[in-house]
Protein backbone atom coordinates (compact mmCIF):
# COMPACT_ATOMS: atom_id res chain seq x y z
CA UNK A 1 0.00 0.00 0.00
CA UNK A 2 1.20 3.44 -0.98
CA UNK A 3 -0.08 6.62 0.69
CA UNK A 4 0.99 9.92 -0.75
CA UNK A 5 0.34 13.60 1.15
CA UNK A 6 -0.68 16.12 -1.85
CA UNK A 7 -0.29 19.52 0.18
CA UNK A 8 -1.53 22.76 -0.94
CA UNK A 9 -3.64 25.35 -0.30
CA UNK A 10 -6.13 24.95 -2.57
CA UNK A 11 -8.06 28.52 -2.33
CA UNK A 12 -9.50 27.46 -4.64
CA UNK A 13 -8.59 24.17 -6.41
CA UNK A 14 -7.47 24.79 -9.70
CA UNK A 15 -7.81 22.15 -12.78
CA UNK A 16 -3.56 22.27 -12.40
CA UNK A 17 -4.64 20.45 -9.11
CA UNK A 18 -6.43 17.81 -10.42
CA UNK A 19 -4.62 17.34 -13.43
CA UNK A 20 -1.79 16.55 -10.55
CA UNK A 21 -3.78 13.86 -8.34
CA UNK A 22 -4.97 12.31 -11.62
CA UNK A 23 -1.31 11.43 -12.49
CA UNK A 24 -0.52 10.94 -8.88
CA UNK A 25 -2.83 8.21 -8.84
CA UNK A 26 -1.69 6.32 -11.19
CA UNK A 27 1.28 5.99 -8.63
CA UNK A 28 0.06 5.71 -5.25
CA UNK A 29 -2.90 3.66 -3.74
CA UNK A 30 -4.13 6.50 -1.45
CA UNK A 31 -4.01 10.43 -2.07
CA UNK A 32 -4.40 12.59 1.40
CA UNK A 33 -5.26 16.11 -0.06
CA UNK A 34 -3.90 17.75 2.70
CA UNK A 35 -5.18 21.77 3.04
CA UNK A 36 -2.36 23.50 4.73
CA UNK A 37 -4.07 25.89 7.73
CA UNK A 38 -1.86 29.08 7.20
CA UNK A 39 -2.67 31.56 10.19
CA UNK A 40 -0.26 34.30 7.74
CA UNK A 41 -2.25 34.04 4.94
CA UNK A 42 -5.49 35.74 4.67
CA UNK A 43 -7.37 32.91 2.57
CA UNK A 44 -10.48 33.89 0.32
CA UNK A 45 -11.99 30.46 1.21
CA UNK A 46 -12.73 29.04 4.87
CA UNK A 47 -11.12 25.51 4.93
CA UNK A 48 -14.36 23.93 5.46
CA UNK A 49 -15.39 25.69 2.03
CA UNK A 50 -11.90 23.93 -0.07
CA UNK A 51 -13.23 21.06 1.93
CA UNK A 52 -16.39 21.03 0.52
CA UNK A 53 -15.39 22.07 -3.02
CA UNK A 54 -12.32 19.38 -3.39
CA UNK A 55 -14.90 16.64 -1.86
CA UNK A 56 -16.91 17.58 -4.89
CA UNK A 57 -14.57 18.48 -7.79
CA UNK A 58 -12.56 14.71 -7.02
CA UNK A 59 -15.55 12.51 -7.88
CA UNK A 60 -15.11 14.40 -11.73
CA UNK A 61 -11.88 12.94 -11.72
CA UNK A 62 -10.57 9.68 -12.88
CA UNK A 63 -9.03 8.39 -9.97
CA UNK A 64 -8.76 4.24 -10.94
CA UNK A 65 -7.92 2.13 -7.65
CA UNK A 66 -6.23 5.17 -5.93
CA UNK A 67 -8.72 6.71 -3.05
CA UNK A 68 -8.91 10.24 -2.45
CA UNK A 69 -8.70 11.47 0.91
CA UNK A 70 -9.44 15.62 1.80
CA UNK A 71 -7.83 16.40 5.47
CA UNK A 72 -6.38 19.72 6.63
CA UNK A 73 -2.97 19.64 8.74
CA UNK A 74 -1.25 22.49 10.62
CA UNK A 75 2.82 22.93 11.27
CA UNK A 76 5.26 20.94 9.50
CA UNK A 77 4.50 18.58 6.35
CA UNK A 78 7.27 15.91 7.65
CA UNK A 79 5.37 15.53 11.21
CA UNK A 80 1.92 15.29 9.44
CA UNK A 81 3.61 13.17 6.95
CA UNK A 82 5.01 10.57 9.47
CA UNK A 83 2.11 11.04 11.81
CA UNK A 84 -0.68 9.76 8.60
CA UNK A 85 2.32 6.60 7.72
CA UNK A 86 3.00 8.16 4.30
CA UNK A 87 5.42 6.81 1.96
CA UNK A 88 5.96 10.31 -0.10
CA UNK A 89 4.86 13.94 -0.63
CA UNK A 90 3.64 14.58 -4.09
CA UNK A 91 4.38 18.36 -5.72
CA UNK A 92 3.48 20.16 -9.01
CA UNK A 93 6.49 21.61 -10.72
CA UNK A 94 4.55 24.06 -13.17
CA UNK A 95 7.63 26.14 -14.83
CA UNK A 96 11.60 27.06 -13.60
CA UNK A 97 10.24 28.97 -11.13
CA UNK A 98 8.49 26.91 -9.16
CA UNK A 99 11.82 24.77 -9.08
CA UNK A 100 14.11 26.97 -7.14
CA UNK A 101 11.05 26.88 -4.70
CA UNK A 102 10.60 23.28 -4.39
CA UNK A 103 13.64 21.76 -4.29
CA UNK A 104 14.51 23.87 -1.13
CA UNK A 105 11.70 22.47 0.62
CA UNK A 106 12.00 18.92 -0.66
CA UNK A 107 15.94 19.02 0.68
CA UNK A 108 14.67 20.40 3.85
CA UNK A 109 11.87 17.90 4.37
CA UNK A 110 14.57 15.10 3.78
CA UNK A 111 17.12 16.50 6.39
CA UNK A 112 14.47 16.24 8.45
CA UNK A 113 12.99 13.45 7.78
CA UNK A 114 14.81 10.90 5.43
CA UNK A 115 11.76 8.52 5.17
CA UNK A 116 9.21 10.23 3.01
CA UNK A 117 10.32 10.91 -0.68
CA UNK A 118 8.84 13.80 -2.69
CA UNK A 119 7.95 12.88 -5.72
CA UNK A 120 7.46 15.52 -8.59
CA UNK A 121 4.93 15.72 -11.20
CA UNK A 122 4.57 18.32 -14.50
CA UNK A 123 0.66 18.80 -15.30
CA UNK A 124 -0.53 19.13 -18.80
CA UNK A 125 1.13 22.07 -20.70
CA UNK A 126 -2.79 24.01 -21.02
CA UNK A 127 -2.54 24.34 -16.81
CA UNK A 128 1.45 24.84 -16.80
CA UNK A 129 0.37 28.28 -15.85
CA UNK A 130 -2.62 28.14 -13.92
CA UNK A 131 -2.49 28.92 -10.04
CA UNK A 132 -5.06 29.52 -7.55
CA UNK A 133 -3.99 33.32 -7.13
CA UNK A 134 -3.56 34.39 -10.64
CA UNK A 135 -6.87 32.45 -11.41
CA UNK A 136 -8.42 34.49 -8.13
CA UNK A 137 -7.16 37.93 -9.53
CA UNK A 138 -8.43 37.58 -13.32
CA UNK A 139 -11.72 36.64 -11.66
CA UNK A 140 -11.96 39.32 -9.69
CA UNK A 141 -10.74 41.96 -12.52
CA UNK A 142 -13.96 40.55 -14.69
CA UNK A 143 -12.32 37.68 -16.61
CA UNK A 144 -13.65 34.53 -17.31
CA UNK A 145 -11.78 31.48 -15.46
CA UNK A 146 -13.98 28.85 -17.68
CA UNK A 147 -11.44 25.85 -18.39
CA UNK A 148 -9.57 26.67 -15.52
CA UNK A 149 -11.44 25.49 -12.39
CA UNK A 150 -14.10 23.12 -12.34
CA UNK A 151 -17.11 24.67 -12.74
CA UNK A 152 -18.64 24.18 -9.47
CA UNK A 153 -15.28 26.24 -8.27
CA UNK A 154 -16.38 28.84 -10.85
CA UNK A 155 -19.40 28.76 -8.77
CA UNK A 156 -18.89 29.63 -5.86
CA UNK A 157 -16.43 32.33 -6.94
CA UNK A 158 -19.31 34.31 -9.03
CA UNK A 159 -21.02 33.94 -4.87
CA UNK A 160 -18.37 34.43 -2.91
CA UNK A 161 -17.27 37.86 -5.30
CA UNK A 162 -21.12 38.36 -5.79
CA UNK A 163 -20.54 38.00 -9.68
CA UNK A 164 -21.91 36.67 -12.26
N1 LIG B 1 -1.35 24.29 -12.57
C1 LIG B 1 -0.57 23.52 -11.84
N2 LIG B 1 0.20 22.57 -12.40
C2 LIG B 1 1.03 21.83 -11.64
N3 LIG B 1 1.14 21.91 -10.32
C3 LIG B 1 0.40 22.82 -9.71
C4 LIG B 1 -0.51 23.67 -10.42
N4 LIG B 1 -1.12 24.50 -9.52
C5 LIG B 1 -0.61 24.17 -8.33
N5 LIG B 1 0.30 23.17 -8.42
C6 LIG B 1 1.06 22.55 -7.36
O1 LIG B 1 0.19 22.12 -6.35
C7 LIG B 1 0.83 22.23 -5.08
C8 LIG B 1 -0.06 23.06 -4.16
O2 LIG B 1 -0.04 24.36 -4.63
P1 LIG B 1 -0.83 25.59 -4.07
O3 LIG B 1 -1.91 25.19 -3.17
O4 LIG B 1 0.17 26.60 -3.63
O5 LIG B 1 -1.52 26.06 -5.44
P2 LIG B 1 -1.25 27.35 -6.25
O6 LIG B 1 -2.12 27.26 -7.45
O7 LIG B 1 0.22 27.54 -6.46
O8 LIG B 1 -1.84 28.44 -5.26
P3 LIG B 1 -1.26 29.91 -4.92
O9 LIG B 1 -1.39 30.68 -6.17
O10 LIG B 1 -2.15 30.37 -3.81
O11 LIG B 1 0.16 29.67 -4.47
C9 LIG B 1 2.20 22.82 -5.37
O12 LIG B 1 3.13 21.79 -5.50
C10 LIG B 1 2.01 23.51 -6.69
O13 LIG B 1 3.22 23.62 -7.40
MG1 LIG C 1 1.55 28.13 -4.90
Amino acid sequence: MRRAIYPGSFDPVTNGHLDIIERGCKLFDEIIIAILVNPDKRPLFTIEERREMLLEVIQTISTGNCRLLVEDFQGLLVHYAVQREADAIVRGIRAVSDYEYELQMALMNRRLEPRIETVFMMPAEVYSYVSSRLVKEVFQLGATIQGLVPPSVEARMSEKLKRG
